[in-house]
């Protein structure tokens, strides 16, 4: 055998052997099978108990009277921004074609404004308590089907009770918080 057959052996053998590593390597990747985390198998009843978990963990609702002895009104007025694109907030400010005067609303009289208020909103009946506007600006459409308020809603509570603390302090005589 000279030394350039053996050049083709060696080189041949090689390669056999770079290919049936790299194959080792290659079905390792594709079937690894990861030790699980603790030995022993996941009981159908498992899930429940994580399920358990996490209800547990999301968070409980904090009742109004608590989220508005803390809220700010100044926070609100700044959320509030969204609210004035259709709605006066300022005190004495002039009315808008697109809502109703928020100035005083605490305590006043469902759709009693000039405004032209939809048929649902005037059926609606009642004053606006601060837990009725706050259920009112949770989601609009879901409390007063039909409502002419084309906004989709503030869903985080103590937004919403900031908002109110701002809405309070744009009202004469704003009833006080419920306790
Ligand atoms: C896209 C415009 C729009 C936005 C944004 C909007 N509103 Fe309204 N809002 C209206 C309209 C229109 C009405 C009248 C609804 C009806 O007649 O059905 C209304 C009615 C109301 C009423 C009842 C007033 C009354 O005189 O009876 C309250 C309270 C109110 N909105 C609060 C808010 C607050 C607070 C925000 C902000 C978090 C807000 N709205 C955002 C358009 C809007």
């Amino acid at each position: 055998m000279d030394s350039f057959e053996f050049n083709k052996f060696a080189g041949a053998l090689l390669a056999t052997l770079l290919f049936v590593m790299g194959l080792g390597l290659f079905s390792d990747a594709i079937f690894s099978n990861p030790s699980p985390h603790h030995p022993g198998y996941d009981l159908p009843g498992a899930e429940e108990v994580h399920g358990a978990d996490s209800a547990a963990a999301a968070p409980v609702a904090v009742p109004l009277p608590v989220l508005l002895a803390k809220a700010d009104a100044k926070k609100g007025e700044a959320l509030a921004k969204a609210c004035a694109t259709c709605h006066t907030i300022e005190k004495g400010g002039a009315p808008k074609s697109t809502g109703p005067v928020l100035a005083g609303v605490v305590g006043r009289k469902v759709a009693s404004t000039g405004f032209a208020y939809s048929d649902a909103m005037k059926a609606k009946g009642g004053d606006w308590s601060y837990e009725d506007i706050n259920a009112f600006i949770t989601n609009p459409k879901g409390v007063v089907p039909g409502t002419k308020m084309a906004y989709a809603g503030e869903k985080d509570a103590g937004k919403r009770a900031d908002i109110l603390a701002f809405l309070a302090s744009i009202t004469d005589n704003a009833p006080a918080f419920p306790k």
